[in-house]
């Protein structure tokens, strides 16, 4: 301990930096990738601190190498057959009462710590209990990774294929077959699947798996399956929740039983910092080197927000490790987010190298929803990603933000699963106390409504307002998203849906997406659409490593489209394709061939889609016109216009943005652009930004720009707009709100 706090203190010295406190600015990370966060004497220090306390693995003291020894037998358990493992688990012994409860209870409430075995071993006890005879048993993830992870650990556990008996369904990927009984799905999936068959009749099972992370879609799946149990006796329903929101959600669903499989953890040592950290990224690859070299064996786990974030950490890591010397064990990096191909994801589980270790960075899919076994170290830096919604601006955005209480001791708890455990907070014990909140607010609360609307309505539900969610979402929220919906002409004057919004329900896109796919083919570029779709769901497709940032972004600027980036996605596509979709040239042009991998397979899903409802699949050619058309029919209300001061202001609500400098037009700054994000970091900036004629607006968003000038649209036309949506139905509440609002 004394090594560790001289360590700690010693870095503390040696950087030198200005405290700031922890969480009053948003940290700049999503730009990383455009700046240099770690100074290059930033890794010098490191290695003098190392040097200074003179720490490297051939002098480590008598008594860490004894752990390290006694540390190896905790390790075993990954050397048991995988029926043995199954055996250890604390749900093993509740078998029988488990599958009583289910028999009893039509609706069953289940919680245990993570870990214990819910998700994995609940629907195979269910298959054994003979539920698959009369429909499958279907389990919702609130992520893919887990869904797809947890999928192929039960097949291998069950002794099939992967979608054979056991198979997944998730957003663009079908892993099922005629045999599956056991189907693990993101919740967004069941959604979709509720909308085609509202009593969901191929089910004997729902199991609502990790119902405390409280997304929207499984939010909206609760009122919805709470109506189905009702309309269906025979079907069970499992909520189950790995923390204290149990009483909740009992109470929700007619005080129906819990079942409780008792923990079995170790204790979790908590140190905090001592000062607030003024970069945490560093302060967590520091932190990750010095349990590396100084502490017994063990894995580490670092929470970090998002995938440029952990590839950056990745990268680091690795250097930091080669340039301390051949003296130093094996350090296994790996990187666990939702975008990374199954089979990267997949080696997070496995051992780590004799003698070594492995350190996964993470974003929160680690908090609950993946269980890694031998992590005896956590690093929790404080912060996730977080989809938040403004309706003032009608913008989503992915920003940065602090975790809550519940948060930071569920990823404390994941240090203490296999054997007592360290976690390290990078936030000081007043931070802790002081700033974050008590609990994590429901997604539903928080996020755009814009698909969930459509997806309700599309039930035929179109009282919103009455819809029994667990908890409600903010009114002005639901207003806003019918507003959006109305002026993408999927609701008509009344609230109700129309025929285009019938038919982008259809799709699993948000609502600017759908529509502009659905414009297209009546311009004639859903070819092209399509593709740009694909891009936008896959996210970032360029590499730029570090070492290497000057020529990665020399091969990007060569893709560069002066009509904007979605073009910009569409040519590098198109160059991809006409050389027959080959490897070694992505890495020639620093794209990521797994990306474009995926756009590939998301554009297949589209594409069967677009058979299905006999939509035409055509190319605009060189009429780069009809595809600045198809995306101002979707994304019209992200309007900008040129700042004669300074950057732009978005039409609708006046506000300074700017574009992204990785944009293809951060040169050419053209006077009208359409974005379709804004992310937060430095300033408000636009991505994916494309150049516009002002006069095509009032053509393809007739219900938005329908006043003269569209630089003045009111405030009272917007109400305008929206009040016969709540007067044919006299809703008090939305009515009152809209009034207030003027
Ligand atoms: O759902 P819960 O957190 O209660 O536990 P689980 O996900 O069913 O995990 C039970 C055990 O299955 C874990 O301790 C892991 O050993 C194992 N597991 C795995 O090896 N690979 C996965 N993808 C998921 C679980
Ligand atoms: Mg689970």
């Amino acid at each position: 301990a004394a090594l560790q706090s001289a360590l700690i203190k010693g870095r503390r010295e040696l950087r030198g930096q200005q405290q700031k406190t922890m969480f009053d600015s948003i940290p700049k990370d999503l730009n990383r990738a455009w700046e240099d966060p770690i100074p290059e004497t930033g890794d010098r220090h490191l290695a003098d601190e190392l040097r200074g306390v003179g720490l490297s693995a051939s002098n480590m003291p008598e008594w860490k190498k004894d752990a390290y020894g006694k540390a190896l037998t905790f390790g075993q358990r990954s050397k048991l057959s995988i029926q043995e493992q199954r055996k250890s688990l604390p749900i093993y012994k509740l078998k029988k009462e488990l599958i009583q409860a289910v028999h009893d209870n039509q609706v069953l409430v289940v919680i245990g710590e993570t870990g214990s075995g819910k998700t994995t071993q609940v629907p195979q006890y269910l298959a054994e209990a003979g539920y698959t005879t009369t429909g499958e048993i279907g389990c919702t993830q609130p992520r893919r990774v887990a869904a797809t992870s947890v999928a192929k650990r039960v097949a291998e556990e069950f002794g099939c294929r992967l979608g054979e008996d056991v198979g997944y369904a998730i957003r663009f990927e079908d892993c099922t077959g005629a045999d599956t009984v056991i189907k693990y799905m993101t919740d967004g999936m069941l959604l979709k699947e509720i909308l085609i068959d509202e009593n969901l009749s191929q089910y004997s099972v729902i199991m609502l798996d990790e119902a405390h992370e409280r997304t929207i879609s499984t939010d909206v799946l609760f009122g919805l399956l709470k109506q189905l149990v009702k309309r269906r006796p025979d079907l069970r329903l499992i909520v189950t929740s790995a923390t204290l929101d149990a009483e909740k959600f009992s109470g929700y669903f007619f005080n129906c039983n819990i079942f409780t499989i008792p923990g079995r953890t170790f204790p979790v040592e908590i140190f905090y910092s001592k000062q607030p950290e003024s970069d945490y990224l560093d302060a967590a690859l520091i932190t990750v080197l010095e349990i590396h070299l100084t502490e017994p064996e063990g894995d580490i786990l670092l929470f970090l927000t998002g995938q440029e974030e952990i590839d950056f950490a990745c990268e680091s890591l690795h250097e930091r490790i080669k340039r301390l010397g051949k003296n130093v064990p094996e350090l296994l990096v790996l990187p666990a987010y939702s975008a990374l191909p199954s089979e990267m994801q997949s080696k997070i589980f496995e051992p780590a190298p004799q003698g070594g270790r492995k350190v996964v960075v993470a974003t929160n899919i680690a908090e609950a929803s993946l269980t890694i076994d031998g992590i005896y170290y956590v690093i929790d830096p404080g912060f996730a990603k977080q989809n938040v919604y403004n309706p003032k601006q009608g913008v989503e955005s992915l920003v940065i933000t602090a975790i809550s209480q519940a948060s930071a001791k569920q990823r404390a708890g994941r240090a203490g699963r296999t054997g007592p455990g360290k976690c390290y907070r990078l936030y000081t014990e007043s931070a802790y106390r002081n700033e974050m909140s008590p609990s994590t607010i429901p997604e539903i609360q928080r996020v755009d409504l814009g698909i969930t609307t459509l997806t309700i309505k599309a039930m035929g539900i179109n009282d919103l307002f009455s819809f029994d969610f667990m908890d409600s979402p903010p009114p002005q929220a639901l207003i806003s998203a019918m507003q959006q919906l109305f002026s993408l002409g999927a609701l008509d004057e009344e609230g109700l849906l129309t025929k285009l919004g019938t038919k982008m329900a259809e799709f699993p896109l948000d609502p600017p997406l759908s529509k502009m796919l659905l414009a297209s083919v009546s311009l004639g570029s859903s070819d092209e659409i399509i593709t740009i779709i694909a891009l936008i769901e896959t996210g970032n497709i360029f590499h730029r490593p570090r070492e290497k940032q000057a020529q990665a972004d020399q091969k990007r600027a060569k893709f560069f489209q002066p009509e904007g980036d979605n073009f910009t996605l569409l040519t590098v596509y198109e160059a991809w394709k006409a050389k027959n979709f080959p490897l070694p040239w992505c890495f020639e042009n620093f794209v990521q061939s797994q990306s474009l991998r995926r756009a590939q397979d998301v554009r297949k899903q589209l594409l069967s889609i677009m058979d299905k409802y006999k939509l035409d699949v055509v190319s605009a050619g060189k009429d780069t016109t009809k595809i600045t058309k198809a995306i101002i029919a979707g994304f019209f209300f992200h309007v900008a216009r040129k700042d004669p001061q300074e950057g732009y202001r978005t039409l609708v609500e006046n506000q300074p943005v700017y574009i992204h400098p990785s944009s293809a037009l951060f040169q050419i700054q053209p006077d009208w652009v359409i974005y379709n994000e804004l992310i937060m970091t430095t300033k408000e900036y636009m991505r994916n930004v494309t150049s516009i004629d002002p006069k095509w607006l009032t053509e393809l968003a007739p219900r938005f720009f329908k006043v003269a000038n569209p630089t003045t649209l009111s405030k009272r036309k917007c109400r305008e707009r929206i009040e016969p949506l709540h007067d044919k139905y006299h809703e008090p509440n939305s009515w009152r709100l809209s009034k207030r609002r003027g």
